[in-house]
């Protein structure tokens, strides 16, 4: 793979094993005896979400949603619902799996987007949370990490598209964006 434009690791690929390997043992402690069900957003939870669920010690349902904005910087959160998720979430225990929390517009369009379908309990677990940014509140759950206000990838998170199998996190250098 290209070597990526990197300015600097935040997180190594060890630090963020440990991180998952710590919220994974919390779940799994919470959800013991009770059906989980993990929501990813595709594409960029899905190196998180995996990882998650392979160190869960508990049995796990998985599902996808896929979402593309369409408000513009005008109005940004609004989005549409292009791939919807494959099951019915009524009755069930919910975690919905991010990769970052950034504004917090896209996970609060999510929750109540999940919310009116009736699940039992719903949560939001990510991998990172830049609260610096946060435009509306959202109750997160579980995170991994608390990040500065620069761009990102890795874990899940790309730019144009790439970067997204790093096993790190890392901030791209600035003229990238
Ligand atoms: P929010 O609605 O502002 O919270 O947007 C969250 C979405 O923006 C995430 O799911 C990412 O897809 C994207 N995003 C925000 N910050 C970054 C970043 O630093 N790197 C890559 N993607 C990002």
């Amino acid at each position: 793979m290209k070597k990526p434009d990197l300015e600097r690791v935040l997180f190594t690929e060890e630090q963020v094993n440990q991180r998952i390997a710590e919220i994974a043992a919390a779940i799994s402690e919470r959800f013991a005896g009770r059906p989980l069900k993990l929501i990813g957003v595709l594409k960029g939870s899905v190196f998180f979400l995996t990882a998650l669920a392979r160190q869960l010690s508990i049995p796990v349902k998985i599902d996808f949603l896929s979402i593309s904005s369409f408000g513009g910087v005008k109005h940004p959160g609004i989005v549409r619902i292009a791939k919807d998720l494959d099951e019915p979430i009524d009755g069930e225990d919910i975690l919905l799996v991010e990769d970052i929390v950034d504004s917090g517009l896209t996970t609060r369009y999510l929750l109540q987007m999940l919310a009116g379908r009736g699940p039992n309990s719903l949560g939001i677990v990510t991998l990172l949370d830049r609260t610096s940014k946060r435009l509306v509140q959202v109750p997160i759950d579980y995170r991994g990490f608390e990040i500065p206000d620069a761009f990102v990838i890795g874990c899940g998170l790309d730019h144009k598209q790439l970067y997204r199998n790093l096993g790190y996190i890392a901030v791209l250098k600035p003229d990238k964006p």
